[in-house]
Formats: C-alpha cells, sequence, structure tokens
C-alpha cells in the first residue's frame, strides 16, 4: 500500500463516527487531515488525538458558502487537495411516510445529498488541475437497497449519492480521478440514536466499528493511482436484516 505521506485530506462529518476513524486512519498512513463538521469541540477531540497534521475548519456542508470557504482555505494552505471523503450525513427519528415532515425531508436530503455536491463541486477544480484525486462518498447499503428502516428520505437521498458518485468517475477518469461510493451496512456510531426503535448496546457490539470503516477508506486512498474501486459494502457479519428474514416465518 501507498504511503499517504505528503497528502492532504478532507473529511466531513469528521467529528464523530466514521468520518472520525477515517481522519484517525488516513493521519496514521501520513496525511495531513482537515475535519470539518458543525461542532466545533467534537473536531478539536478529533484533531487532539491526530496531533499536528489535523486542521479543524469548521462549517455546515448544507451551506454552499462554507463548503467554498474550507476549499479556498485548503486551496491557499496547501496548494492541492489529494483524498476528499465526503461522508457527513444524518437522518431523522419521523422518517416514515405516516409522520415525515417537508422540514425533516428537506434536513436529510441537504445532509447526505446537497453536502455531497457542494463538496465534490468544490474539491474538483483542484483534483482536475493536479490531474489526480481520491473522492470516497460515504453512501449507504440504503442507497443500494431499500428497505424498512433507514426512512425514504435517507434511502432517497443515498440512492443519489451512489449515482453522483458513479457519475464521476464517468466523465472525470479522464482527469484521473477516481471515485468510490462506500456503502455501510449497520455501523455503532451516534447516528442510530435517530432510530425510531432504539439499538441496544448488544446489537451495537455486533456492528461494524468506526475504526473499521475508517480502515476501508485509508485503503482505497493508497491505492495507486490508476486503480478505482468503483462501489464497496462494508456489513455486519451479523447482518440484522438478514438475521430477521432468516427468523421470519417460512410463507
Ligand atoms: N452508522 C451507520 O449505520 C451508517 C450506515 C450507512 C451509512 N452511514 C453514513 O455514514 C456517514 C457518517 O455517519 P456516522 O454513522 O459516522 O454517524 P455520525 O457519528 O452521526 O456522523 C455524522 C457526521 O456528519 C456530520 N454532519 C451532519 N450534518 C452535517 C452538516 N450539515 N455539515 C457538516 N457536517 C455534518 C456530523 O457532525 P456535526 O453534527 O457536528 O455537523 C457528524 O459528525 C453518514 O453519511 C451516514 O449516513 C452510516
Amino acid at each position: 500500500m501507498q504511503n499517504l505521506k505528503g497528502k492532504i485530506a478532507w473529511v466531513t462529518g469528521a467529528g464523530s463516527g466514521i468520518g472520525e476513524g477515517a481522519a484517525v486512519a488516513l493521519a496514521e498512513a501520513g496525511a495531513t487531515v482537515v475535519l470539518t463538521g458543525r461542532r466545533v469541540p467534537k473536531l478539536e477531540a478529533v484533531a487532539a488525538r491526530i496531533g499536528q497534521h489535523a486542521h479543524v475548519q469548521p462549517g455546515d456542508m448544507t451551506v454552499v458558502a462554507d463548503v467554498n470557504r474550507v476549499a479556498a482555505w485548503i486551496r491557499e494552505k496547501f496548494g492541492r487537495l489529494d483524498i476528499f471523503v465526503a461522508n457527513a450525513g444524518a437522518n431523522i427519528p419521523k422518517r416514515s411516510w405516516a409522520d415525515m415532515e417537508p422540514s425533516g425531508a428537506d434536513m436529510v436530503i441537504a445532509a447526505n445529498l446537497n453536502s455531497a455536491f457542494y463538496g465534490v463541486l468544490a474539491v474538483l477544480p483542484m483534483m482536475r488541475a493536479q490531474k489526480d484525486g481520491v473522492i470516497i462518498v460515504t453512501a449507504s447499503m440504503a442507497g443500494r437497497f431499500i428497505g424498512g428502516l433507514s426512512g425514504a428520505a435517507y434511502t432517497a437521498s443515498k440512492h443519489g449519492a451512489v449515482a453522483m458518485s458513479h457519475s464521476i468517475n464517468m466523465q472525470e477518469c479522464v482527469n484521473g480521478i477516481r471515485c468510490t461510493a462506500l456503502l455501510p451496512g449497520e455501523v455503532a456510531t451516534e447516528i442510530l440514536d435517530k432510530r425510531p426503535v432504539p439499538v441496544s448496546a448488544e446489537d451495537r457490539a455486533k456492528m461494524v466499528q468506526s475504526p473499521e470503516v475508517g480502515d476501508l477508506i485509508r485503503y482505497i486512498a493508497c491505492l495507486p493511482p490508476h486503480v478505482t474501486i468503483n462501489e464497496v459494502m462494508i456489513t455486519p457479519t451479523w447482518n440484522r436484516g438478514y438475521v430477521n428474514a432468516l427468523r421470519a416465518p417460512k410463507l
């Protein structure tokens, strides 16, 4: 695997969960990491774990001006960006058609889909100029399969994120830019606290853990420039969807 020493990475949603796992793993491989999210104390705690190669740049990824400000800061400070992890995302408790509100749908679609679009639009000029760049979009299994758990706005936005990711490869491959749609199943992170049905500690312990997804992100970022992983799933072996299907009464 290629070492990331000298590489610049930008991770959104870096203050917790998968983003934190990614930031730490990329830094361990030698990258300088820019951390973005809205809660500054969370970002600073991750930066403290990483040390001098972490830079906190807070921002709301659903606000174009924030996204462009961080991208401009990266361009001025480093003059390049090698790795962009579009990871910020969110869900809501009121997620079924029975109880969803327009404001909830707006928030979920903006956090999962608009944020990724704004981020990619902001980083592409730097990557095109370099003729090199890795983009990793944290989508979801809910971006490939429609199930009951994630809610309509989340699954719709994550399907959009997967489609967006593939379209980047279709158009930007000639510029040395490669994009991976990363599709996690259940990962034990804060986002589970938004589930309408609380998730037990026992179930969380069986799920994929954030550092394991971080390791996968580091692996993708370390691949040689001529190799693209277009799409990858990472799920718990104890996949609750499969387990429930096995336990359901046979028709
Ligand atoms: N955990 C799972 O089971 C699972 C499965 C599939 C996909 N995913 C996806 O994985 C990604 C990371 O989620 P996670 O599981 O690690 O949960 P998490 O710990 O809740 O992380 C989500 C991160 O996104 C940030 N974020 C949310 N909205 C933002 C905004 N508008 N601007 C900037 N940052 C924002 C949050 O920070 P602030 O609140 O401080 O901004 C938070 O750090 C998400 O895209 C999620 O949809 C998770």
